[in-house]
């Protein structure tokens, strides 16, 4: 498996293996690497002839510093798990240096009111860092598809719009959740859940299932105020916030409209770690 941490000889090893017929799958990540990213990963290697995925724990995306410094770096085992996939993988992992050569600013960017929304209200500035990151990784890995996964669904609503708006040279491929055995979504703060705490969290999963049952017959208010009083029922959870939204514009839905797509978003706090999940409603 070749393994690269600095930007030039990513891209010389890159150019020495392309073709101008060839493909670069990409698929970006923080490590800690989960089922889910291998399913991303799977999808690549299916589709590309080459595939780069990058492990970057991303500082300029966290707004709290005690999420960063948590955040769990598992490299040996990532390299572990991505061989036993494909010894194919090539893998990008850069230092902060690397890639903000000494100045760990995020850029600044209008998504078009996407990121107002949910994570961006509640997390300041996640999604400028979130821009600026993936911006810099498609210069440097030049890929022709990237692949991203549905359970952070604003994040790739935004990725989106950030190629539509560079118009950079790639196509952005959206995945499926995938979910542990208790239907928990996976995701790599997972991790630091305690086995009581990562069972008792299926009910995330559960409430949102009921609130799109609901939202068959129910308003958007009487949903909310339901999923409300059943995290209220949950000692161990603190919902932060549970919204419909329009799935394009991911604007609050106030009153459904049959033509549009809604989906539901939740973030809960467990133990101070927070958990997001989406289920569409259509
Ligand atoms: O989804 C993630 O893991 C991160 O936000 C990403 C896309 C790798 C950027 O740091």
């Amino acid at each position: 498996m070749q393994i690269f941490s600095g930007n030039v000889a990513l891209r010389e090893y890159l150019k020495s293996i392309m073709t101008p017929e060839s493909t670069i799958g990409f698929v970006p990540t923080m490590g800690a690497l989960h089922q889910g990213h291998l399913a991303l990963m799977q999808k690549s290697l299916q589709e590309n002839q080459f595939t780069v995925v990058s492990i970057f724990v991303n500082p300029t995306q966290f707004n709290n510093p005690e999420d960063l410094a948590k955040y769990p770096r598992t490299l040996d085992q990532d390299v572990e798990k991505m061989t036993a996939l494909s010894p194919e993988i090539i893998v990008f992992a850069p230092t902060v240096a690397d890639i903000y050569e000494g100045n760990t600013q995020s850029q600044s960017f209008d998504f078009d009111g996407l990121e107002n929304q949910m994570e961006g209200q509640f997390r300041p500035g996640h999604f400028n860092g979130v821009g600026t990151i993936v911006k810099r990784l498609f210069e440097i890995v030049t890929p022709t598809n990237a692949y991203f996964g549905e359970k952070d669904f604003q994040q790739l609503q935004i990725v989106k719009k950030l190629v539509e708006k560079n118009k950079l040279p790639v196509t952005i491929v959206g995945c499926p959740i995938f979910r542990e055995a208790n239907q928990l979504a996976m995701s790599s703060r997972n991790e630091r859940l305690s086995p009581t705490e990562r069972q008792e969290a299926a009910v995330i999963y559960t409430i949102l299932k009921t609130a799109k049952e609901k939202f068959k017959t129910q308003s958007t208010t009487v949903v909310g105020e339901w999923v409300k009083k059943a995290f209220l029922k949950q000692p161990l959870f603190t919902l932060e916030y549970f919204v419909i939204a329009n799935e394009a514009t991911l604007l609050p839905c106030a009153r459904k409209n049959k033509t549009k797509n809604y989906r539901a978003f939740i973030a809960v706090f467990i133990n101070n770690i927070r958990l997001i999940d989406t289920i569409s409603l259509h």
